[in-house]
């Protein structure tokens, strides 16, 4: 049985689902079939990307045979993309847990660790409508295994769920159980802030924070009720909507 199968027979609900071998980005791809009037629920998923997209015009690396990389077109009536992602997390956190027993912490806004190691990234992507949002592409990349050649120059930031051969079994049923547990809370199945907040990365730990061109260090004491970021500066608590904090020292 092919890994599209595997994957289809494990869904909750009925979804368009397409699995390419190579592709620059399952992100960039989706989006010209949004803008082509694909239907909410169509999934495109790669073996591997050579242009795999994170945030802030990143790069996400996505070598073959390793990682799942897929994309879900969302054309959500209200709801806005950080919502989207935060529920995303919490989606692949349960999932991994469920499926492999591994616990996951959660880097706000977007990024998944095991242990001291980035193993997944999220990007939603929306085009506003006239009422809101037209649609949105949710990004998910996750390293189930470490490729084969390493994370190269990534080796100190980037890690894997699993060692050892990949096996499209459990590839399949992590792919089908994200998607399952995300639609779930996408459907308003459940409530997802409070175990977005105990799974916190970030949690009394010394961060900078990029803003634009501005950068501070701040220590941050939670997250707030829309899923912001709150941080103590100067003993003021600042709530963060967007940006990105690193875990370093500020110089
Ligand atoms: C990040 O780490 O900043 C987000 C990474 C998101 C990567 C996924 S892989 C599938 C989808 N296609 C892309 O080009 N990016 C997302």
């Amino acid at each position: 049985m092919d890994l599209k199968t595997k994957i289809k027979n494990q869904l909750q609900r009925d979804c368009r689902l397409e699995v390419v071998s190579i592709i620059d980005s399952t992100n960039r791809a989706l989006k010209d079939m949004a803008n082509q009037g694909a239907p909410e629920g169509t999934i495109l998923m790669a073996e591997e990307q050579t242009a795999g997209r994170g945030r802030m015009g990143r790069s996400f690396f996505s070598p073959a045979g390793s990682g799942l990389y897929f994309s879900l077109l969302l054309r959500p009536q209200k709801g806005d993309p950080l919502q989207i992602t935060v529920a995303a997390g919490v989606a692949v956190a349960r999932a991994v847990e469920k499926v492999l027993g591994l616990e996951l912490k959660i880097k706000w806004v977007n990024d998944l660790y095991k242990e001291d190691k980035k193993v997944c990234g999220i990007l939603a992507e929306g085009a506003s409508g006239e009422e809101g949002l037209a649609w949105c592409v949710l990004g998910i990349g996750l390293n189930v295994y470490a490729p084969r050649q390493g994370f190269g120059e990534l080796d100190t930031i980037a890690g894997a769920l699993l060692d050892g051969k990949p096996d499209d079994e459990i590839r399949a049923s992590l792919t089908a159980c994200i998607l399952n547990e995300f639609f779930a809370l996408y459907e308003g199945k459940g409530a997802y802030l409070e175990e977005y907040r105990r799974r916190s990365y970030l949690d009394g730990k010394t961060v900078t924070v990029l803003q634009g061109e501005t950068r501070f260090p701040a220590k941050v004491v939670g997250i707030g009720d829309q899923a912001e970021l709150l941080v103590e500066k100067d003993g003021t608590v600042l709530a963060l909507q967007s940006g990105e904090v690193q875990v370093k020292n500020y110089r």
